[in-house]
C-alpha cells in the first residue's frame, strides 16, 4: 500500500513539475476536484482523444460524430432520470464536520478485509516456500475462510441496501461495521441521505425554478435528443452509432484522487443504436472491442480487467466497467451499459416527439436499444501517465549507471514526437543547422527545438516528457549531412541522412500501428 502511494505521489509531482497537470486556481491555494492541463499535458491528452475518435468514428463507417452543446432543455435531465435518480448516499461526521460517501466507506471496510487476505496468503507463501498452494490455501485457511465470509455478508447487505435505496441500512452497515471516519477516528455519523450530483446554474432572462439549467453531468444525452437529426442527415441504418467528446460535470461528494475523480471533466462516449433483442451481441462485441483498445496502447493485459456491475443504473439491464490497477488500487476506467430503449423512450414521452426508426428489412417502426461506450479522458490521462512512468539504471555519457526518469508513452501519444538538439549552443553552424532541420520536421509532428545544458541533461529532459526520438545535429552533420538519432526506450542510436529523418519519425509516431 506504502509502495502504491509513494508511486501516486510521483505521478502527480510528474505531472507537475513537467507541465502536464497543475491544480485549478493554484495561487489561490486551489479549487478542489478542479485541474488545468499544461504545454505538454493538453497534448497528450489531445492525442488521447484523437486515438479515440479515429479508431471509433473515422475507422467506422456506421459511426458518426456530433458535438452537442453543454446546455440542455432542463427537460431532459428529467426525461433521464437524473433528476430522480443521479444521486449518491452522503453521510456527515458531527465531530470532524467532514463528507463522506457511505457506499465508499462500506468499500473502503471490504478493502482493508481483502488485503488481509492478500496479506495472509503472503505470509504463508514465505513459510511454505516452492510447496505452497495458493489455490488450497484459500480454500482451507480458517482466516481467510473467516474474512471472506465476512466481505460476502457485507456484501449482500450493501447490495440491496444500494438496490433498494435503503439509506437507513447503509447507516446500519456503518454502525454495525464501526466504521470510524478515516482522517479523525470519530463514529459520529449523521443519517445517510440522497445527494443529487448535478450543478445547476440559473438562465439570465427567467428567475425562479423555471430558468433552472443543469451542467451536463454526461455527454450521452446530447446524442440521444439528437438521434433523429443525426440519423436522417447521414442516412445511417441500424445498427450505428453516434460518438461525442466533452466535458461534463458532477458535484463529487469526495474527489480526492488527483484527476480520477474531478467535477470537471471530459467524457468520451458513443451510443450504439441497435434492434431490440439484438443489444447483448452487441453488448459483447463494444466490450472485446473496448479492451483490444486498451492493449494496444502496450496497456499489460494484467493491469485491466472487467468487473460486472452488482448495482446496476436506473437505464441499464447490463453493464460492465473495464478497470485499470492504478496506483491506488484497480478501479473504473471505462464502463459499457446496455442502456435498452430507456431514454429514447422518456424523451420521446416527455417531448411528445416520436425518436423512432423505420427497420425497411423487418418492414416495421421502433424505439432502438442502445448500447454506450463511455470513458473519461482525464481517467485515460491517468492511466496513461501512470503506467508509463518509470525510473531506470542506464548509463551515462561516459559509461557509469545513472537513474533516469522516463515517460514509456506508446510513440503515437506522446506530446512531443522528436526534440531537435544541436551538439553546443555556442557553435552558431551547429545551431543554424538544428534550426534548419526543425523547420522542416515542425510541417509534420509537434517538434522541440532544444539548446539549453549539457546533451546528456537535455536527453533526459526529453526522456521525462516521454519523447521517442532525439535528433542530434553535430559536428559530422555539417560534413556529410547525416544527423544521430536516439530513440527513447532502447537508448539506440543510428546515424543516418538528415533527408530521411522525417520518414523514420513518422513510421514510428504513426497512429496506425495501434488499429
Ligand atoms: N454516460 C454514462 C456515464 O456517464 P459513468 O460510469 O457515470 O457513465 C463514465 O461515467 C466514465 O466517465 C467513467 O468510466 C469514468 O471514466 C468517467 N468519469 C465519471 N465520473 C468522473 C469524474 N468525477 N471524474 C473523472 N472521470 C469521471
Amino acid at each position: 500500500m506504502a509502495q502504491q502511494n509513494d508511486q501516486f505521489k510521483k505521478v502527480i509531482a510528474h505531472c507537475k513539475e513537467y507541465g502536464f497537470v497543475f491544480q485549478s486556481s493554484e495561487i489561490y491555494d486551489g479549487l478542489s476536484a478542479a485541474y488545468d492541463y499544461g504545454p505538454y499535458g493538453v497534448e497528450l491528452k489531445n492525442n488521447i482523444k484523437q486515438y479515440w475518435w479515429k479508431s471509433m468514428v473515422q475507422m467506422h463507417e456506421n459511426i458518426v460524430g456530433i458535438d452537442a452543446a453543454i446546455f440542455m432543455h432542463p427537460k431532459t435531465w428529467k426525461a433521464s432520470g437524473h433528476v430522480d435518480a443521479f444521486n449518491d448516499p452522503l453521510i456527515d461526521n458531527k465531530d470532524s464536520k467532514k463528507r463522506y460517501r457511505a457506499d465508499q466507506l462500506i468499500e473502503g471496510y471490504v478493502e482493508k478485509l481483502e488485503a488481509k487476505i492478500k496479506k495472509e496468503v503472503t505470509k504463508a507463501k514465505k513459510r511454505f516456500g516452492d510447496s505452497f498452494d495458493e489455490e488450497k490455501y484459500m480454500l482451507e485457511s480458517p482466516r481467510v475462510l473467516k474474512y471472506k465470509e465476512q466481505i460476502e455478508d457485507i456484501m449482500a447487505r450493501f447490495t440491496k441496501a444500494m438496490g433498494d435505496g435503503d439509506m437507513a441500512e447503509l447507516k446500519a452497515i456503518i454502525v454495525d461495521l464501526d466504521i470510524a471516519d478515516p482522517d479523525t477516528g470519530s463514529r459520529n455519523w449523521t443519517d445517510v441521505r440522497q445527494f443529487n450530483l448535478m450543478f445547476s446554474t440559473q438562465l439570465g432572462n427567467i428567475a425562479g425554478e423555471e430558468g433552472k439549467l443543469y451542467l451536463r453531468p454526461e455527454t450521452a444525452q446530447g446524442i440521444f435528443v439528437n438521434f433523429l437529426n443525426v440519423q436522417k442527415s447521414t442516412r445511417q441504418k441500424i445498427p450505428f452509432g453516434i460518438a461525442q467528446i466533452g466535458k461534463a460535470f458532477r458535484n463529487e461528494i469526495v474527489a480526492r484522487q488527483f484527476i480520477f475523480r474531478m467535477r470537471e471533466f471530459e467524457q468520451m462516449e458513443m451510443q450504439f443504436f441497435v434492434r431490440p433483442g439484438e443489444e447483448m451481441k452487441w453488448y459483447k462485441y463494444w466490450k472485446e472491442a473496448r479492451l483490444k483498445w486498451h492493449k494496444a496502447l502496450g496497456t499489460p493485459e494484467e493491469k485491466l480487467r472487467f468487473h460486472d456491475h452488482d448495482n446496476l443504473a436506473h437505464y441499464a439491464n447490463a453493464a460492465v466497467d473495464i478497470e485499470f490497477e492504478f496506483p491506488f488500487g484497480f478501479k473504473e476506467l471505462e464502463g459499457i451499459h446496455s442502456r435498452t430503449d430507456f431514454d429514447l423512450s422518456s424523451h420521446q414521452e416527455l417531448s411528445g416527439k416520436k425518436l423512432q426508426y423505420f427497420d425497411a428489412e423487418l418492414n416495421k417502426n421502433y424505439v432502438p436499444y442502445v448500447v454506450e461506450t463511455s470513458i473519461g479522458c482525464d481517467r485515460m490521462f491517468l492511466a496513461v501517465l501512470s503506467n508509463a512512468l518509470q525510473e531506470e539504471t542506464v548509463p551515462d555519457a561516459k559509461g557509469k549507471e545513472s537513474t533516469r526518469t522516463v515517460l514509456k508513452l506508446h510513440p503515437a501519444i506522446a506530446p512531443v514526437k522528436c526534440a531537435v538538439l544541436p551538439l553546443l549552443k555556442n557553435k552558431e553552424e551547429l545551431t543554424t543547422k538544428a534550426r534548419a532541420v526543425f523547420d522542416t520536421l515542425k510541417y509534420s509532428f509537434n517538434c522541440q527545438y532544444d539548446e539549453k545544458d549539457a546533451i546528456g541533461r537535455r536527453y533526459r529532459r526529453q526522456d521525462a516528457i516521454g519523447t521517442p526520438y532525439c535528433v542530434t545535429i553535430d559536428f559530422d552533420t555539417l560534413e556529410d549531412d547525416t544527423v544521430t538519432i536516439r530513440e527513447r526506450d532502447s537508448l539506440k542510436q543510428i546515424r543516418v541522412p538528415v533527408s530521411e529523418v522525417e520518414a523514420i519519425v513518422r513510421e514510428g509516431v504513426d497512429m496506425k500501428s495501434l488499429f
